[in-house]
């Protein structure tokens, strides 16, 4: 008979193992890629170089040489750590004009920066509700907007992706004094909008609040990049709660919250994930102060990935191939069956073009895809050389 300590160590690897070979079985097993170099149009990975398709910098900023600058400019002025959490010593000047030039951007009273945006989903919805609460959320919402209802403890509940009757049906059926609505403003797979004038109307008639994690339209969507509030023409009264990400069209790190005074002190105050971590570095928050201004300045950007994406719905149109609804940057490939997805994104890979395979449980069951993603940076060529590989692959 082993031990006591030994006997749970073996009893935790086999468990392990086989949840390992589970998820083989299933052909939802997950590995990574070793990338060299910067992102880009063109990425340089495990000795190959390939097209790139499904990085999320969709205005081709990650990689800026003025961004560059910015960043090393501010790391030989504060060095490389931060050294300590926002609320201990390391709220650097950065940061601060940072949040004063998002709340701006934004048209809000204030933003507080958060390390990521899985941080700044799980901080605000925790932060915000508690039990009795009730948390409402699309079905197709992101995890880290689910992670943070369950961490509320409040009633989680989730209404059919875009349906708005059936997110008036919950809100109606619930006695919950405190009731907030959570959606995406640009789902991030399936690339389409939620419905936000509808949402945002519902809320006010139903005296619920309006929580939008922006992270796949600020920057890139609407005509100045001020996401998919502008799209519909929003307020901040409209969307009280405004959560954008800096990983993504931004192209550095990072993630924020834009609202009122009131919000905002409230989360530095009860947002754990705001409290209890370490501040971004200074020189992350500088070179998004340099992406910002490019964001503001260069109307091309947005142009020229709108010019692509059209480019590319119309010539998948002519193949014939099911596209989702979606407008936007993200640009889904439906192929159901995980091991199809699989198998196109390698014949892909071997005709140079990076797209990955997206699969269960990241998406629905029978929903695996291809998640084809556009950026200002490709060129008319480069999509034509995609629906080319697309033709061979598929
Ligand atoms: C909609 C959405 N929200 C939040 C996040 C998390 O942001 P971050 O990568 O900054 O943690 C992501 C993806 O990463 C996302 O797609």
């Amino acid at each position: 008979m082993l031990p006591a300590r030994e006997n749970f160590l073996i009893m935790l690897e086999a468990r392990l193992k086989q949840q390992l070979q589970a998820r083989k079985d299933a052909q939802a097993y997950r590995s990574r890629f070793i990338v060299d170099g910067p992102q880009g149009v063109e990425l340089q990975c495990e000795g190959h170089k390939y097209l790139n398709f499904c990085s999320n910098d969709y205005l081709g900023l990650a990689s800026h040489p003025a961004i560059t600058r910015a960043f090393v400019e501010a790391a030989n002025t504060y060095g490389v750590g931060s050294g300590a959490a926002h609320l201990v010593n390391g709220h650097s000047r950065e940061h601060h004009a940072l949040e004063e030039e998002l709340a701006a951007f934004t048209g809000r009273e204030r933003a507080l920066l958060f390390s990521t945006g899985y941080m700044a989903n799980m901080g605000v919805i925790s932060a915000l509700c508690a039990k009795g609460d009730l948390v409402l959320e699309d079905k197709l919402n992101h995890a880290s907007l689910i992670d943070g209802a369950l961490l509320s403890r409040a009633d989680f509940q989730r209404f059919t992706h875009n349906d708005v009757e059936h997110a008036q049906q919950r809100l109606q059926k619930s006695s919950a004094e405190l009731k907030l609505v959570v959606v995406d403003g640009i789902f991030s797979m399936d690339g389409d909008l939620a419905p936000l004038d509808k949402l945002s109307a519902l809320c006010k008639k139903q005296h619920a609040s309006l929580m939008v994690d922006d992270a796949h339209a600020l920057a890139c969507a609407g005509a100045s990049g001020r996401g998919s509030c502008e799209i519909f023409n929003l307020t901040r009264d409209d969307v009280p709660i405004l959560v954008g990400t800096l990983g993504k069209a931004f192209g550095t790190f990072g993630a924020f919250v834009a609202g009122s005074e009131t919000l905002i002190e409230s989360l530095i105050q009860f947002a754990r994930t705001y409290v209890y971590t370490t501040a971004l570095p200074p020189a992350v928050a500088a070179a998004t102060r340099a992406s910002l201004r490019l964001v503001q300045e260069e109307n091309w950007r947005r142009e020229k990935l709108t010019s692509n994406i059209r480019l590319f719905r119309e010539q998948s149109a002519r193949e014939g191939w099911a596209l989702l609804p979606s407008e936007s940057a993200i640009q889904p490939l439906i192929l159901g069956d995980e091991a199809k997805a699989l198998e196109v994104s390698k014949k892909l890979r071997e005709r140079g073009i990076w797209v990955s395979a997206i699969r269960p449980p990241t998406v629905p069951k029978g929903s695996a895809r291809l998640r084809i993603t556009l950026s200002a940076a490709h060129e008319q060529t480069h999509i034509l050389r995609l629906l080319e590989a697309l033709r061979e692959s598929l």
